[in-house]
């Protein structure tokens, strides 16, 4: 089956006061019909940008998908209507963002905004797009939903809003769900149960998605795939499972090193990655990780590594392989 979504060599940028922001800095990805797939990074490595690109809703000015190609189900959406690009968005790509509040219009019941999509995306009457919310409000675990719809978004508790939000998500059959940072904003139980709700109606509905997050314990429990961003690339994409217990890239080990394992018995101390995240502004021709990476070369600083390797687990690093063996040898 050919993939749902293909991104190819995508380039974003942003004019800003302090000189040009390569957001998004040559990445290449595919999620496949069905498939889960994580995008991971510190704040500022372009996992935002790179998915609003997608949804081509990269405000311009200041920013500008200058370079690349996205193909999804067969089409060239760089090439899409702004009125097709609106039918996309919300049809067969469905939205879960980090703050619900934002993104839920407040002057507007819960039944109305859900039923306005269901009628705009697919044309349904009142009496249809009712009863399909209903159905929408059972499909999230939502009890009381005739109530729960004549309700304002504050009238909802967070992990109840980002419910409503998944609901919005999948009301119209989507092909692909793009989550960014879907329970960051939320309490860690709660997370916990979102997570799961996404997982199963996902599964359930045969759903595509790419879930960006910082927690990289969900990358284990919920994604078949993982790419890693820093500074605007990809430097590791492979297996979650492959990711998790051989890293193949420094950095992606640092980021390991920094969250509660569920696979080791004791955590031992937590370490953040140390250094700064990089100055977009300023890249050199070298690798971007390089002055926080203890496994810099001579040759890091003189060409950015290719993201390559064996089989479908590829890493942006000149000493990948020793380092695989080191890690491996401190499992
Ligand atoms: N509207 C904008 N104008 C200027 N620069 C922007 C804009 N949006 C994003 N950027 C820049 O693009 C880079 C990538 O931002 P992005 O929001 O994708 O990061 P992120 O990985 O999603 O971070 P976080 O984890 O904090 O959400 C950052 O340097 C950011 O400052
Ligand atoms: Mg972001």
């Amino acid at each position: 089956m050919p993939p749902l979504l293909v991104v190819n060599d995508l380039h974003t940028e942003f004019r800003t006061g302090a000189g040009l922001v390569r957001a998004v800095d040559g990445i290449s990805y595919t999620v496949d019909p069905g498939e889960t797939v994580a995008i991971v990074g510190e704040s500022g490595s372009g996992k935002s940008v790179s998915a609003l690109s997608v949804l081509r809703l990269i405000p311009d000015p200041p920013g500008r998908i200058t370079q690349g190609e996205i193909r999804f189900a067969g089409r060239d959406i760089m090439q899409l209507t702004d009125a097709e690009m609106r039918e996309v968005r919300g049809g067969d790509i469905g939205m879960v963002f980090q703050e619900p509040m934002t993104s839920l219009n407040p002057v507007l019941t819960i039944g109305r905004q859900i039923t306005e999509t269901l009628e705009q995306h697919r044309g349904m009457d009142r009496a249809a797009a009712h009863r399909r919310a209903v159905e929408l409000l059972g499909l999230v675990g939502i009890a009381d939903a005739e109530r729960r719809l004549k309700q304002y978004p504050h009238q909802l508790s967070g992990g109840m809003r980002q419910r409503i939000m998944i609901a919005m998500a999948v009301a119209c059959d989507p092909k692909l769900i793009i989550a960014d940072e879907p329970t960051t904003a939320l309490d860690v139980t709660i997370q916990a149960q979102i997570l799961e709700l996404m997982k199963e109606l996902t599964r359930r509905l045969n759903v595509a998605l790419i879930i960006i997050t910082h927690n990289l314990g969900v990358v284990a429990r919920y994604a078949n795939r993982v790419n890693v961003m820093y500074a605007g690339r990809l430097v590791e994409s492979g297996p979650a499972a492959e990711v998790y217990h051989n890293p193949r890239h420094p950095y992606t080990m640092a980021l390991l090193r920094s969250v509660p394992r569920l696979d080791r018995p004791r955590q031992e101390r937590l370490d953040p990655v140390e250094g700064q995240p990089p100055d977009l502004t300023r890249l050199d021709a070298g690798c971007a990780f390089r002055p926080r990476c203890r496994f810099a070369v001579d040759v890091c600083a003189m060409k950015r590594p290719p993201l390559e390797g064996t089989g479908n687990h590829l890493a942006a690093c000149f000493r990948s392989h020793e380092i695989e063996r080191e890690a491996g040898a401190a499992a």
